[in-house]
């Protein structure tokens, strides 16, 4: 039975790519079957290839199947000992250039793109650097281009935003309006958001800093290592990466062109 559910996974998983050119082949075997039977509950679908035969003829279906694979947990200032040596340790260190590339890639919603830009203002960064903010998701996107948090979040990303280094008032980014806080404009103009799928799209560009937190954890060692090597490119000479708290650079094919920067919070230079 099970192996017959593995058959249908790998099927499944091989239309998908097919029909749409989305490959979550190289994502980790037990998320993605965890991920997929979830799915499969929520579609009162009794087998995989009955899901299948769903996502691959109602578009509604596969664009919930979509956003359902690709979580965007996410918040500002997550992770407050990174954001709070990212700001005091390195982000000084952009000043010695006339101008930087920043790429925020797997930004989900936003917010770590909005915190690195505050970051950025706080430390008169903001007009000399250009932020470009990626993810696979476009409803992800639209959501955090629109730069609109829920109101009841700031609470907590307020906390955040004062344990990683913030000293001015939080609330003078934002106005609230009914359920919602709206970020200022001047936070967000310098930032281009684009789909970009880090498994099949090439590098663009050439940044002094990349964020790339919080995906590689969902995929396998070898599209772990695919990425690396996207990353790797798209980094500039001593140029900065920063990983999320689960992920490192230890025991890839680039570990030894990096240098560590901060072990703990997985900040890399390469070199
Ligand atoms: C858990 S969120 C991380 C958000 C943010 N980086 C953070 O650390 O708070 C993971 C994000 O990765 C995105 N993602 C998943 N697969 C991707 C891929 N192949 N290419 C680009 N983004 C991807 C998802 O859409 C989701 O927004």
């Amino acid at each position: 039975m099970k192996e017959l559910e593995t058959i249908e996974l790998s099927l499944f998983l091989e239309a998908v790519f097919r029909y749409s050119g989305y490959d979550f082949r190289g994502y980790a075997p037990s998320y993605i079957r965890r991920r997929v039977l979830d799915f499969m509950k929520e579609e009162s679908a009794t087998t995989i290839s009955c899901l299948q035969d769903k996502v691959l003829h109602q578009k509604d279906c596969f664009h919930r199947f979509l956003d359902f694979i690709t979580i965007g947990v996410t918040e500002m200032f997550r992770d407050t000992s990174f954001f709070k040596t990212l700001r005091e340790k390195f982000l000084p260190v952009l000043k010695n250039n006339s101008f930087n590339r920043i790429w925020v890639a797997a930004c989900s919603t936003g917010e770590e793109v909005f915190s690195i830009a505050i970051a950025l203002h706080e430390e008169s960064l903001l007009d000399t650097c250009k932020m470009y903010a990626t993810d696979i998701n476009e409803t992800s996107l639209e959501k955090a281009k629109a730069g609109i948090f829920p109101l009841a979040s700031m609470k907590k990303f307020t906390e955040n935003y004062v344990a990683s280094g913030g000293e001015r008032s939080f609330s003078q980014y934002f106005t609230a309006k009914y359920e919602n806080a709206m970020f200022s404009k001047k936070i967000h103009k310098n930032i281009t958001w684009s789909r970009h799928n880090l498994l099949s799209d090439a590098s663009f560009n050439e940044f002094q800093l990349i964020l790339c937190r919080n995906v590689l954890i969902y995929f396998t060692k070898d599209t772990q290592a695919q990425v690396h090597k996207l990353l790797f490119e798209s980094l500039a000479d001593n140029g900065i990466l920063a990983l999320g708290a689960k992920e490192s650079i230890a025991l890839t094919p680039f570990e030894k062109n990096y240098k560590t920067l901060d072990a703990d919070n997985k900040l890399y230079q390469k070199i």
